[in-house]
C-alpha cells in the first residue's frame, strides 16, 4: 500500500526527468533530480545541513586556470585537493576484512581526477609486503582501516598524465613507510618516475617556481611531497614543509577568523616558502555537513588564511567530499583563487588570456553576477517541479512517521 503510493508520487517525477523539461541543460542551483539533468561540471544534490532540500544543480569542477596560459610560475595556480584522495565511501574491502575506516571522498581518483581535482593527499603504509594505502591507527594499517595497495591509486594517476599531457598532479603523502626505498619502488613500479619534478628545480627560499609551462613542456607533471624529511637526501623525495606552508588540519584549522600553521609547518606568512596549503576539513569527516562547511564557509576561510599568510592566496585548497556543497563549493573557491593568484580578479574567469596582472574582463564580470541572481530565483523558475518535489519529500515525511 504504502510503496504503491510513493510509485504513484515518484512515477510523474521520473517521467519528467526525461523529458525536455528536465534536459542535460540545468544551470547551477536549478531543479534536478539526477546528475544527467545538469550541465557539465554539475551534479544534482540536496544540502539538508544547509536547509536545502530542493535536489539542485551544484559544481563539480572547477574552471582550468591554463585556459587563460600558462606562463606563470606554479605557485601562482591554485589547485583543488581532496583530503585522504583514497577513502572512497562504499570502497570495496581489499584486506580480507570490513573497512571500518571513515570516507573521506565519493568518487575514484580517476573520477576526481576527471573532475579537475590535481593535489591528493595519500596516507601511505607498510602493510602486507607492499605499500598501501591507509587509515592510520597508532600509526600503523590493519585490515579493518586497508583501502587499497598504493600502486593501484598510483596507476590511475600514470594514466591520467599519460592521457592528459598538460596536466600537472600534485601528490602530499602523509609517510608511514619504513622499508628502505618503499616510496621509490612503488612509484617507480606504477611507471611514475617518468614525470617526477626533481627536487633540484624547487626553490629552496621562497622563490618562484618554475613557469608552468616550462614544467609541462619538460614533462615533470607530477610533484610528489613527503611527511618524512630524512626521505629528501635518501630518495630524493621532497620533505613537504621545505616548501610549503600548510596551515592547521581537522578542527583545529575551522575555527573562524584564524589560520594557525599546522606543527610541522612555518608561519603561514614564512616568506622562505612559496606554496600555501589550505586544510579545511574537519576532524571526523562527515558527508552530510561537508556541503555547508564546502561553500559560504569555505569561501570565508580562503579569505582569512589569505590574511595571514602574508596576502598570499591558497595553492592547495584541500577539502573532504569535494563534491559536495550548497552551490559553487570547493570548485568556486579554487576559481577565485585563481582568480586571485592568476590575474588579481575575484574568479579565475574573469582572467583575459595571457593577460597582465590586474585587468579583469568586466563582461564576464557582469555576466556571472547576472547568472547568480538568476540562480537565486530559479526557485520561481520552475514552480511546478518544486511543488511536486516538496509534496513528495511531504509525502515520504509522512510515511515514515506513520509507522511508528
Ligand atoms: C588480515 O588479512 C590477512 C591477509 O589477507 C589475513 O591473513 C588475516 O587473517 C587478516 N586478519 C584479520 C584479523 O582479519
Ligand atoms: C606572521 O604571523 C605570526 C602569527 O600569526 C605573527 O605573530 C607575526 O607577527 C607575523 N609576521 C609578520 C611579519 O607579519
Ligand atoms: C582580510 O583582510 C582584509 C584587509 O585587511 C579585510 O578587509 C577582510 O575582512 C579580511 N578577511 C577575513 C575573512 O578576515
Ligand atoms: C570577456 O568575456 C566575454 C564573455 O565571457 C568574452 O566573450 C570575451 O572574449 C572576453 N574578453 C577577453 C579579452 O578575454
Ligand atoms: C598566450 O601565450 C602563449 C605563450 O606565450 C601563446 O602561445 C598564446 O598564443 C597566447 N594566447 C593568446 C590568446 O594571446
Ligand atoms: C537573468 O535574468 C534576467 C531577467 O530574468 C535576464 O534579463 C538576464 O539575461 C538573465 N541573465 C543570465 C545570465 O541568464
Amino acid at each position: 500500500m504504502k510503496a504503491s503510493l510513493i510509485l504513484v508520487f515518484c512515477l510523474p517525477l521520473l517521467l519528467l526527468s526525461r523529458s525536455s523539461t528536465f534536459s542535460a541543460a540545468n544551470k547551477i542551483g536549478q531543479t534536478c533530480l539526477a546528475d544527467m539533468n545538469c550541465d557539465a561540471g554539475l551534479h544534482c544534490e540536496t544540502c539538508l545541513a544547509d536547509g536545502n532540500l530542493r535536489p539542485r544543480c551544484t559544481r563539480t569542477r572547477p574552471s582550468d586556470p591554463k585556459s587563460k596560459g600558462t606562463d606563470l610560475p606554479f605557485n601562482r595556480y591554485a589547485w583543488l585537493t581532496t583530503h585522504n584522495s583514497f577513502a572512497r565511501l562504499g570502497a570495496r574491502p581489499r584486506a580480507g576484512s570490513l573497512i571500518l575506516a571513515p570516507a573521506n571522498q565519493q568518487d575514484s581518483i580517476t573520477d576526481q581526477l576527471q573532475n579537475g581535482v590535481r593535489g591528493l593527499m595519500l596516507d601511505m603504509y607498510d602493510f602486507q609486503n607492499d605499500i598501501w594505502l591507509c587509515h592510520s591507527f597508532g600509526g600503523n594499517c590493519y585490515n579493518f582501516t586497508a583501502f587499497q595497495p598504493a600502486i593501484d591509486a598510483l596507476k590511475e594517476i600514470q594514466a591520467f598524465l599519460e592521457a592528459n599531457p598538460s596536466e600537472v598532479i600534485t601528490i602530499f603523502i602523509e609517510d608511514y613507510v619504513k622499508s628502505p626505498r618503499g616510496l621509490t619502488n612503488v612509484f617507480n613500479a606504477a611507471g611514475l618516475k617518468k614525470y617526477w619534478f626533481p627536487i633540484s628545480r624547487m626553490p629552496k627560499n621562497g622563490g618562484n617556481w618554475p613557469l608552468l609551462s616550462d614544467m609541462i613542456n619538460k614533462n615533470q607533471r607530477l610533484l610528489v611531497f613527503t611527511s618524512k624529511s630524512a626521505k629528501e637526501a635518501s630518495e630524493g623525495i621532497a620533505y613537504e614543509w621545505r616548501y610549503v606552508v600548510e596551515n592547521q588540519y581537522g578542527d583545529g584549522g575551522m575555527v573562524t577568523g584564524s589560520c594557525p600553521n599546522r606543527a610541522e609547518s612555518l608561519q603561514m606568512n614564512a616568506s622562505s616558502r612559496s606554496l600555501v596549503l589550505m586544510n579545511y576539513f574537519p576532524d571526523a569527516p562527515n558527508p552530510v555537513i561537508a556541503c555547508k562547511k564546502n561553500s559560504a564557509p569555505l569561501m570565508e576561510m580562503l579569505n582569512t588564511c589569505r590574511n595571514f599568510s602574508a596576502d598570499r592566496w591558497a595553492n592547495f585548497i584541500a577539502v573532504d567530499f569535494y563534491k559536495r556543497s550548497d552551490g559553487g563549493g570547493a570548485a568556486q573557491a579554487t576559481d577565485a583563487a585563481n582568480g586571485h593568484l592568476v590575474c588579481g580578479c575575484n574568479d579565475i574567469s574573469y582572467c583575459k588570456i595571457n593577460a597582465t596582472f590586474g585587468s579583469c574582463n568586466e563582461t564576464t564580470e557582469a555576466g556571472v553576477v547576472a547568472n547568480k541572481v538568476n540562480t537565486s530565483a530559479s526557485v520561481a523558475l520552475r514552480p511546478f517541479v518544486d511543488h511536486l518535489l516538496q509534496c513528495m519529500i511531504e509525502l515520504l515525511l509522512f510515511l515514515l512517521l506513520g509507522c511508528f
